[in-house]
């Protein structure tokens, strides 16, 4: 763990001006714990379209979004759901951080994965297709809690503060375990280097 603080690097999977996944997102970020740091990433917008063509070239802004996961200790997503899927413009994302193939920058990271919806289906699709494409990136996701807003108008209030205390709860719980997960790992480094 880099410092004395855990240092997360966190993004809502949405470009909508009134993300209800930026939301539940800020929200996580200001219950993190004392010792834990959250950075929510505001690049979504500027990443272009993945192409393999400009692997060794890439543009300045995936160059920096690479540059500030690998300087985090652990990724934090909060995902929006569409037709049962990961957004498109996350996947794009997560594609352009996937190169180095094999040691890419969120090669062996914990990750935490939220996600809210207006509707009743709570992200879950959304959250296990991201679980499979970790699979390839060899990150470490947090199994649970799980972090599932359904009824999003009801789980918010009118400021964007996360009223629904079950799921503030639940956020406090992943931290403790985003925190296990992390010094496991670093251990695991400590451990392979020596
Ligand atoms: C084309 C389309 C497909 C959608 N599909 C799903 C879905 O499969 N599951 C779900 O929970 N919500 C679905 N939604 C609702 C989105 O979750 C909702 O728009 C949400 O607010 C988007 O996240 P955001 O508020 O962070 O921008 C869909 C919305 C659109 C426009």
């Amino acid at each position: 763990m880099s410092e004395d603080k855990l240092k997360v690097w966190a993004i809502a999977g949405s470009l909508r001006a009134d993300s209800w996944n930026e939301k539940l997102l800020r929200n996580a970020a200001a219950l993190a714990p004392d010792d834990v740091e959250v950075h929510v990433s505001d690049l979504l917008p500027q990443v272009p379209f993945f192409n393999e063509d400009l692997i060794g070239h890439e543009p300045a802004v995936v160059q920096q979004l690479r540059a500030e996961v690998a300087a985090a200790d652990a990724v934090m997503i909060a995902t929006p759901e569409y037709n049962g899927m990961v957004p498109g413009v996350l996947k794009n994302l997560l594609d352009w951080i996937t190169f180095p193939l094999f040691a890419c920058a969120m090669m062996d990271k914990p990750v935490s994965l939220m996600g809210a919806t207006p509707s009743k289906l709570a992200t879950a699709r959304a959250q296990s297709g991201l679980r499979q494409v970790f699979v390839y990136n060899r990150a470490l996701v947090v199994p649970s809690p799980e972090i599932l807003v359904n009824f999003a108008h009801d789980a918010f209030d009118a400021e964007g503060r996360l009223i629904d205390q079950m799921c503030v709860d639940r956020i406090a719980h992943h931290f403790a375990y985003l925190k296990k997960y992390a010094r496991l790992n670093q251990m695991d480094e400590v451990a392979l280097s020596s």
